[in-house]
């Protein structure tokens, strides 16, 4: 008989985007009039960066016509969509071989799947709260799980423990709280995970959010970082990608632990587990990425932060804590009345029809806080706060 992998039986009954959906579906079915507005789930409501569609479009059409069609593409990424990557590190100062990097369909999925490489023994840090995928897909692999508690008292940045560990996963800036590292904080951790031998999974999705001079936009504008850091980055928050799903991982060549390269192993794992990203989606990065491309997902970034004003307006005027908004696109707020996540979750949706994400998510220490999204359109959002200030 086919044994199961039992670790799955330690997960959440549902994943926690999931589950808001679910929620939110069920509320919606009890009362169809309802206008519910989402705050929730860090989906985009900009369109695409139309010189993205347009190549993705035209990429398409080439697949139409025995001249221009093409077959099976490269499982690691085809050398144009590297090259773009490439050009973009180059903005922040970062060299990067083609051969370090992959192009995927999304950090998600390379974020979960990079632990293939490694012994389910290790230990992981995760800091807590952060982005819930960690967490999951530790737990579904069976590794022991050490939390990095972040709270007021620390700005929400964890600093590396007096223990060592093998893994650490790190979000900046980060999600829920949009703390982010400055160049000390994380020289500290990439000289920790040296010391230690541990690997640093640095999940930049945001970096593109980030408003301040003094923050690292990739962990390889830290020296040292080379020899103990894979990064991962996406298209869906700034190219508005979330339907397409694209995004790439950098492994650098100086990564090698027990005397093999991390790289050479993630390149296998890639060609044999993973097909390769569709081609018109490759080309979709490439254009994404190409000066046009950012200049079109630097509106829709600059759109969802005007956003954050009516949030925080509101916010101060009740004298409720928040943070976040300023390097990222998320307001992480305490929940007002000591309500738990989960309560003023329901609060919210059953008395004005607002969604947004429970703390609580996010890891133990999210409780009793609450993040909302400026990922809607400004009208929505206004909208939002007003039917806030009618109850809270
Ligand atoms: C979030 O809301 O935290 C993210 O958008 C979810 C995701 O990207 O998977």
């Amino acid at each position: 008989m086919a044994k199961i992998n039992s670790n799955y039986t330690n997960l959440q009954e549902n994943y926690l985007f999931v589950e808001i959906a679910k929620r939110t579906a069920a509320y919606q079915k009890a009362h169809p009039e309802a206008r519910v507005i989402k705050l929730g789930i860090g989906d985009v409501t900009r369109p695409i960066a139309a010189v993205a569609a347009d190549a993705m479009i035209a990429a398409n059409e080439e697949l139409k016509h025995a001249e221009t069609f093409r077959g099976y593409g490269p499982e690691l990424g085809y050398k144009f969509a590297k090259a773009a990557v490439q050009r973009y590190y180059a903005n922040y100062g970062v060299d990067v071989d083609f051969d370090e990097l992959t192009i995927g369909d999304g950090i998600g999925s390379d974020l979960a799947n990079i632990t293939d490489l490694f012994s389910s023994d290790n230990t992981v840090l995760i800091p807590d709260p952060v982005y819930p995928l960690y967490k999951a897909t530790s737990i579904m692999d069976g590794r022991r799980i050490c939390y990095l508690e972040c709270s007021i008292e620390n700005n929400f940045l964890p600093t590396p423990p007096d223990y060592p560990s093998d893994l650490i996963y790190l979000c900046s800036p980060n999600n829920p709280t949009g703390a982010t590292f400055d160049y000390a904080q994380l020289k500290a951790w990439v000289d920790y995970a040296n010391a230690c031998g541990a690997v640093i999974l640095y999940d930049s999705a945001y970096e593109r959010f980030i408003a301040d001079d003094d923050k690292p936009h990739s962990i390889f504008e830290i020296e040292g970082a080379r020899t103990c850091a894979i990064e991962f980055c996406s298209l869906s928050k700034t190219a508005g990608f979330t339907c397409v799903r694209s995004g790439y991982t950098f492994v650098p060549k100086e990564l090698v632990r027990e005397g093999v390269s991390l790289n050479r192993m993630w390149q296998q794992r890639q060609t044999t587990k993973y097909n390769g990203a569709p081609y018109a989606t490759q080309r979709g990065l490439e254009a994404a990425l190409s000066a046009e491309g950012l200049r079109q997902a630097d509106e829709n970034i600059a759109y969802y932060k005007r956003n954050v004003q009516p949030i925080t307006a509101f916010l101060e005027q009740k004298g409720i804590f928040y943070c976040g908004g300023h390097n990222s696109p998320y307001i992480w707020m305490r929940c007002p009345q000591a309500m738990t996540s989960w309560e003023f979750f329901d609060f919210l949706l059953n008395t004005v029809q607002v969604v947004g994400t429970p703390g609580v998510g996010f890891g133990a220490c999210g409780e009793h806080y609450f993040r909302l999204s400026t990922f809607n359109t400004y009208e929505a959002t206004q909208e939002a706060m007003e039917r806030l200030a009618n109850v809270l």
